[in-house]
């Protein structure tokens, strides 16, 4: 049996806070610390400093039961515990590369207050070679008499489906490079049941990278199908459901659109991007796939003014500002470029989201008539000229079409998302485009290529 008691995590961002009321609720002792004392204060409360469905609950029952505690005292956290999960940011730098100015200073308050043997795994996505970083710092500032071993784990987890993904993942990757190190973690992901690959340091930060590497290629590959499919009247929907049946493609990730965002996938395929050239590997292919996202919003815009001809003076509905459904985060949404080049344009823009208008509204203030917030789907439609979809949140699925009929300007829709059934629409009169999906245009365009 392992002899730990006390699980350390460090960082209580979007891996971080969910990791660590996870391991509270399977029954282990779990302190958790940030270097922002205002987001301990909001955990220590109950509350989440982000939108995630079913966090908060788990956090106050786990707070509430004295298996979760928090800290702004980042030494005291790494003195109670014996695994330290390291889970702090590790943003772009401008040339691409990870920023590990966070890691760093972080492992260096775990070396000054190491008070005896700790495993210190790192859960945040970092470049290749990392760990062995880790272990010369932590021996610089520790001293070569120091015990620790350092482990890699990287996280899978996705937002907005952050806590169920906590529990049941597809997969346990474990990096090590001593038994004790191994047999800690096995035995810490054991209630998990879940299957685990164990390897060393260096391949269990490939596979994180990779992994996400492989998701935006995915989503880039879609993407120049769906273009291929739009320009010869095929629907990409169909062609996903056709591939994805194939076990050895898989259905994931074949939902063709606006493109990716979010804090992860563009900025580990830029760090993978960078890595790659660091060590002389030419992974082009990957800087294609970079290119294919940058270009969907271009196209979508392109898409509104093929509908809408002009577009100065025109209002918009912009339904769905989050990067996905499910998250009130935006970091690398589509919808905020989206913004820019439709005020560019001149149009004006009637905004909503059901998590995120808080978080838009610190980046575009609202400047009425050219840019209101709106409390609803159905009051952002309100006098459209067309709804833009940038976010298939579930409840733009349900909405009722008949009744959007009358009170648009306009009855066009340009969904960004394929999320919508265009034979619904059409019996409600509306004009739909998807993105590589046949158009319903009215009877005098049609013919004309909404690509
Ligand atoms: C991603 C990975 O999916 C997680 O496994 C990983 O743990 C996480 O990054 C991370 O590294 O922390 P996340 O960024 O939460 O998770 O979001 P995804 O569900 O991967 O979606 C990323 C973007 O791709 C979104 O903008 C989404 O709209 C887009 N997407 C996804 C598509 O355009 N098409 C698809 O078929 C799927």
């Amino acid at each position: 049996m392992a002899e730990f008691k006390t699980i350390g995590v460090l960082g209580l961002g979007h891996v971080g806070l969910p990791t660590a009321v996870g391991f509270a609720e399977l029954g282990y002792q779990v302190i958790g610390t940030d270097s922002d004392a205002k987001k301990v204060e909001t955990i220590a409360q109950g509350k989440s400093p982000f939108y995630e469905p079913e966090l908060e609950p788990l956090l106050q029952k786990n707070l509430a039961a004295g298996r979760f505690r928090v800290t702004s005292d980042v030494g005291e956290a790494v003195r109670a515990s014996d695994i330290l999960f390291v889970c702090v940011g590790t943003p772009q730098r401008p040339d691409g590369s990870a920023d590990l100015s966070q890691v760093e200073a972080v492992i260096r308050t775990v070396a000054e207050n190491l008070n005896g043997y700790k495993l210190i795994v790192e859960k945040s996505t970092v470049p290749v070679q990392t760990a062995q970083w880790i272990k010369r710092t932590l021996i610089r500032y520790a001293g070569s008499n120091a015990t620790f071993d350092v482990a890699s784990n990287p996280e899978f987890l996705r937002e907005g489906t952050a806590v169920h993904d906590f529990f049941h993942p597809d997969r346990i990757v474990i990096g090590v490079e001593s038994e004790r190190a191994k047999e800690w973690l096995l035995e810490l992901y054991r209630p998990l049941n879940a299957p685990v690959v164990v390897t060393d340091l260096n391949t269990a930060e490939i596979i994180k990278h990779a992994a996400n590497s492989f998701l935006a290629l995915k989503i880039s590959f879609i993407n120049m199908v769906a273009d291929l499919c739009e320009a010869t009247g095929a629907d990409v929907v169909k062609v996903a459901e056709g591939i994805g049946l194939d076990p050895r493609i898989g259905k994931h990730f074949l939902q063709a659109g606006v493109g990716y965002g979010g804090y992860c996938l563009p900025k580990d395929l830029k760090a993978f991007i960078h890595i790659a050239e660091e060590h002389n590997v030419d992974f082009s292919l990957l800087k294609e796939v970079e290119r294919i996202n940058e270009a969907r919003v271009d196209r979508f815009v392109r898409k509104v003014q093929k509908a809408l001809w002009v577009l100065k003076d025109k209002t918009l509905a912009i339904w769905g500002l989050a990067f996905k459904p499910n998250t009130d985060d935006i970091r690398e949404a589509p919808s905020l470029k989206i913004i820019r080049r439709l005020l560019d344009e001149g149009a004006n823009l009637r905004l909503y989201d059901p998590a995120a208008m808080a978080n838009v509204r610190q980046v575009f203030p609202e400047d009425s008539p050219r840019l209101v917030y709106c409390q609803s789907a159905l009051k952002a439609a309100t006098g459209a000229h067309a709804i833009l979809l940038v976010t298939e949140w579930d409840e733009f699925k349900q909405m009722d079409w008949n009744w959007l009929r009358q009170v648009v300007a306009l009855p066009i829709v340009i969904d960004g998302r394929n999320c919508l059934d265009p034979a619904r629409l059409q019996e409600a009169g509306f004009e739909y485009y998807g993105m590589g999906r046949p158009s319903i245009a009215p009877a005098q365009v049609v013919g004309v290529s909404s690509g």
